[in-house]
Order: C-alpha cells, then structure tokens, then sequence
C-alpha cells in the first residue's frame, strides 16, 4: 500500500458493522457446552509498551544432574556444563527463533570460578560444594544464532556475614573471563551481575547501595575491556526477586552503570505443590503479579534512568517446577498470559527458566522434543509485534486478552486465553480498518489445544493437528487458518487463540 494512502485509511475511520446474530459458527455444539459473547476493545490511537524483536527468551542453568528436588532429579544433563549442544532437535529448536535470546545463569552462578588462564588448578567435575570450573574452550558458547546473557559470579570477594554479602566484588576472575571470551571473538549480548541477591536474597543478599558500586566496576571494566570493540556488550542487574524499597534505591544509584534491570518471578509457589493447575486457571490469582510489573515501571520512569525492565528469569512453580503440569498444556495459560502482561507494563524481554532442565524446560530434558510451552513461544515470537497494544476483554472474566501490532506484518494480532469450560465467541470491536472491498478477506487464526482435552497432556495440537517434530528433529511450520472476519473469534473450552487480522489498520500501528 502506498504511504500516502495509509494515513488517509487511518483517517476515514471505518465503522464496522457487526452483525450480532451469531451464526451456527460452532459444529461441536453440544449438550452441555455454554457459549458466552463478549467483545475485544482495543485502544487504536496509541500503543502503551514496546518489546524487543526477541523478547522471547530462555535460560540455561548450571545445576548438576544430582539436583534433585522433592524426591525428583529433573536436570539431566541440561547443565551449561554438559548439555549436549551439537544435538539436533536443540539446534533446531534454538534456530526457529533466530534470534533466541539465552540467559545462562541460576543459583550456582555465584559460586563459578571461571577456568581461565589466571586460574591454575585442575579442571574438576562441576560440584555442588567446592571449588567450580567453566571450561569455556569445548565450543559450547556462543550458540549458533542465539544472543547469550551470560550471569558473573557476583560474590566473589565478598564475605557472608549471617546472610549479607559484605565487602567490595573482587572482579579479577570475571574481568579475565571476559577478556578470554573478547579474545575468542564471541559475542556476549549482555553481562549480568549475580543472581538473587536482591532484597531478602535467597541464600545471601547484598545492600542496594554496595550493588550499585559492584555494578559501577563491572560498567568500568566492559567499557576498558570493549574498548574499540562493537557491539558492546549490556551491563545487566540485579537479576533477583523484586523488592520495590531495594530496587528504587538500586535504580537510583546504579544510574547509567546499568542499561537493563532484570528481575524474577515464581509467584506459582513451590513445585510441590498439588494445586498450582488451579491457580493457573484463576484469573485473579494470575492478575496477582500486576502490581509488581506496575510498580517497576513506575521506579524506572520516576527515576528518569534510561535502563529498561527484563524478566531475567521465571519458571512459574519454584524448585524446578512440577511434572505434568510446567511441562504440560496447563502451562501456557501462565506463560502467555506473563507474557502478555509483562509487556503491558513495558518490559522488553522476558527469559524463561528453562529452555531445558528441570520440570519447567521448553524441551524435553532428555529427548529435547518440545513441550507444549515451546510452541506457545514460537507462536508469540512470529506473531506478537513490537508494539503492545491497551486490550481488554468485555465478558466473562475467564478470558484473557492481549494484542499487538503484527510482527513483519499488516494489521494486528490478538491472544486470547480461555480459562474457563465455555465457548466465548468474541467480537473485536474496531473502528479504524480497511475499507471491506479491499483485498485481505480473511483472518488467521492459530487454536492450540490440549491432546484429549487434557490440560496436563504434553502433547499440544494446532488447529487440531498434533506438533511434533519430524523424524530428522525438524521443528513443524505452524500454519494457521484462514477465518472470515466478519465472524466473532471462536474460542473453545481450555484453549488458546491467536489471531493475525491483516486488514486493521489503526494509527496506534502505523
Ligand atoms: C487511548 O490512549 C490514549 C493515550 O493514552 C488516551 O488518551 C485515550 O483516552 C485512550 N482511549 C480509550 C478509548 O481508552
Ligand atoms: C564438599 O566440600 C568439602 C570441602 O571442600 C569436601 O571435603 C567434601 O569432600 C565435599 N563433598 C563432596 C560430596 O564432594
Ligand atoms: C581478587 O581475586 C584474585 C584471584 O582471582 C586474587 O588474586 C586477588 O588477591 C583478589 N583481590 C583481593 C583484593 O582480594
Ligand atoms: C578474532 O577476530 C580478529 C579480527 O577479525 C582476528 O584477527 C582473530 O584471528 C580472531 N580470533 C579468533 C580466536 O578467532
Ligand atoms: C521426555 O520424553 C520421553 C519420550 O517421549 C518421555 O518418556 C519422558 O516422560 C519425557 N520427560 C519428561 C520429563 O517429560
Ligand atoms: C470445567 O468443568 C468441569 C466439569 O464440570 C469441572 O470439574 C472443572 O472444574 C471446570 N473447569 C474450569 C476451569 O472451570
């Protein structure tokens, strides 16, 4: 379309007309199955966040097959020591983001000595309790066509005195590090300061005031380190639970030191617990982690920082999340909907623990077949554009909305999550569109459901078609179908829609 031609579009605002008969859109009417209306509003003037072309993003973790947790050993050999990263299905599963962005850190991080040349001691097995190595040199970093974060050991130097670290960072070993990695030409997208240290810290903790100077060093030393060097690596931190007293005082001295403030969330409880399906399902529950994305938001603009906000690491249930349910269909009605939320609130990335590892990995930890949340991120990843959208849903409350403009593409796009047991057809209220006698007549919707409507099936179907990869560890194209718009978005019992309307075109978009 021509540029002139768009602004005119915009202008001349197209009431749609909805018809509000609703037709027999659905076949599966059954007895028993209520069908509820409502309708998608969406603020077409003005966008509210923006996200990063890769806001999807993923961790990996050092922790050791013998993490075990509730009587279960969910790690595999998924460690940043002995994932095996020549693996096809992985390498597939990484490539269909292109970029992936990958955080590599957790709980161990902070207790890495790096096995680098100013380090004389022999190459150990990685060991819970002693002394650890990371043998850079085995070709495992960077990852073909992933952005690496990479976590630095944050307490070296530092003394714990009844569960404060004390005492300025001593970054020799990170800086030499770092420069190893410099050397090797690989490129690090960030560099991130400890892990969990932030308020309370979990473990240990540091005070607002001494993790800003840590931070300081660390900006110091990337900037002699990168000197002449491009791109320069961010400066990432803190990397913990969010404490808004903690993180107001962090932001505020931290200054320009840092360029992204990462924080976490497991606000499923623990994975040993019996009900987190339930909360999954409970829209206030899930609503619950607003006021934490709110309040970050509302320290970075008052702070006048130019740092953004990250989700440096989530994996819903603590302690490595629970089977059958972090790896399950259920899931991506908590991930899609952080997702969703968090850019609400305009934070630019979001990584999930893990890409593989525990019982919350994207793939499975030993075949690295996808779990059903991997095809939800890929959906997001393709679809879900730079700009985030004000949507809210008219009806039931069971129903979950977002939207955004398109990705690489015309129009916008619409998540809907259903957590509730009825059809809800919903109508997208709009006024800016295109005229109806031009070309695009339809909508592509993407209906992902549960195998068996089983919310705790592994196996996740498309349209009604099983993913799976294929025998040569390909990653299926995920294909929507095609809808006429003029029909409400059907969205069944327990699923999830996406759904691409080429033909909107609001001003919030262009
Ligand atoms: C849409 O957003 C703009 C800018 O934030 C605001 O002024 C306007 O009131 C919003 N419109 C509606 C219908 O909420
Ligand atoms: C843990 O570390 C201590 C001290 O370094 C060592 O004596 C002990 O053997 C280690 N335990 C294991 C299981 O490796
Ligand atoms: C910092 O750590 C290095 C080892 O990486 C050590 O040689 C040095 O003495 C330490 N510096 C201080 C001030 O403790
Ligand atoms: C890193 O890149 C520089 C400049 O392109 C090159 O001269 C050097 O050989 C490279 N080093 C390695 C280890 O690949
Ligand atoms: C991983 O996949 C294998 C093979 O399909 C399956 O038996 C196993 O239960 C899966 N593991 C997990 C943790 O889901
Ligand atoms: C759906 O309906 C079933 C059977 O009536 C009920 O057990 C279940 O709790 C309902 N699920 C939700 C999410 O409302």
């Amino acid at each position: 379309m021509g540029s002139q031609i768009r602004p005119l579009l915009a202008m001349s605002s197209y009431l749609l007309c909805f018809s509000f008969i609703v037709v027999n859109a659905v076949n599966e009417e059954k007895k028993g199955y209520s069908f509820e209306k409502g309708f998608v509003f969406i603020n077409e003037t003005s966008f509210i966040g923006k996200i990063e072309d890769d806001f999807v993003c993923a961790t990996l973790d050092w922790w050791p097959t013998q993490k075990c947790d509730y009587g279960r050993c969910s790690w595999g050999h998924a460690s940043l020591l002995n994932l095996d990263l020549k693996n096809n299905v992985l390498l597939n599963a990484v490539k269909a983001f292109s970029p992936l962005k990958i955080r590599l850190g957790g709980t161990l991080q902070d207790k890495v000595t790096y096995g680098t040349e100013d380090y004389h001691h022999p190459c150990t097995p990685f060991v819970r309790n002693t002394s650890r190595m990371f043998d850079f040199t085995k070709g495992c970093l960077p990852m073909h066509r992933a952005k690496i974060i990479f976590g630095l050991n944050a307490l070296n130097g530092k003394s714990i005195q009844s569960g404060s670290a004390v005492g300025p960072w001593n970054h020799t070993n990170a800086e030499s590090f770092i420069r190893y990695t410099v050397k090797k030409n690989y490129t690090i997208h960030g560099w991130e300061l400890g892990n969990e240290l932030s308020g309370k810290g979990i473990g240990a903790s540091i005070s607002a005031d001494r993790y800003a100077s840590d931070v300081s060093t660390l900006r110091h030393m990337i900037e002699d380190v990168y000197r002449g060097i491009k791109p320069k690596p961010l400066v990432i931190s803190p990397g913990g639970f969010f404490d808004a007293t903690w993180f107001k005082e962090f932001v505020t001295k931290a200054g320009k030191s840092v360029d992204v403030i990462t924080h976490h969330i497991y606000n499923l409880g623990p994975g040993v617990d019996e009900h987190i399906s339930k909360k999954i399902l409970d829209p206030s529950y899930l609503d619950g982690e607003a006021k934490t994305f709110n309040s970050l938001k509302n320290i970075l603009q008052s702070s006048g920082t130019s740092a953004t906000a990250w989700v440096g690491e989530a994996g819903g249930a603590y302690n490595s999340g629970r089977h059958l349910v972090s790896d399950a269909f259920v899931n991506s009605f908590w991930y899609l909907d952080q997702l969703g939320m968090s850019a609400t609130y305009d934070t630019r990335a979001y990584c999930r623990q893990t890409l593989v590892g525990g019982n919350y990995g994207l793939l499975n930890v030993s075949t690295f077949m996808p779990n059903p949340d991997y095809y939800s991120a890929l959906l997001w990843h393709r679809l879900m554009g730079h700009r985030v959208l004000a949507a809210r849903f008219s009806g039931t409350k069971k129903i979950r909305a977002y939207a955004h403009c398109a990705k690489q593409q015309k129009g916008i796009t619409i998540l809907l999550l259903n957590l509730g047991n009825s059809t809800v057809l919903a109508e997208v209220s709009l006024k800016f569109t295109k005229p109806p006698h031009d070309h695009v007549k339809f909508r592509e919707e993407y209906h992902l459901t549960a195998k068996n409507q089983n919310l705790h099936s592994q196996v996740m179907l498309l349209n009604g078609n099983i993913l799976r990869v294929n025998k040569d560890g390909a990653i299926p194209p995920l294909k929507p179908v095609h809808v006429d718009p003029s029909k409400p978005i059907v969205v069944t019992p327990l699923s999830v829609v996406f759904a691409h309307i080429p033909d909107v075109i609001i001003p919030a978009c262009t």
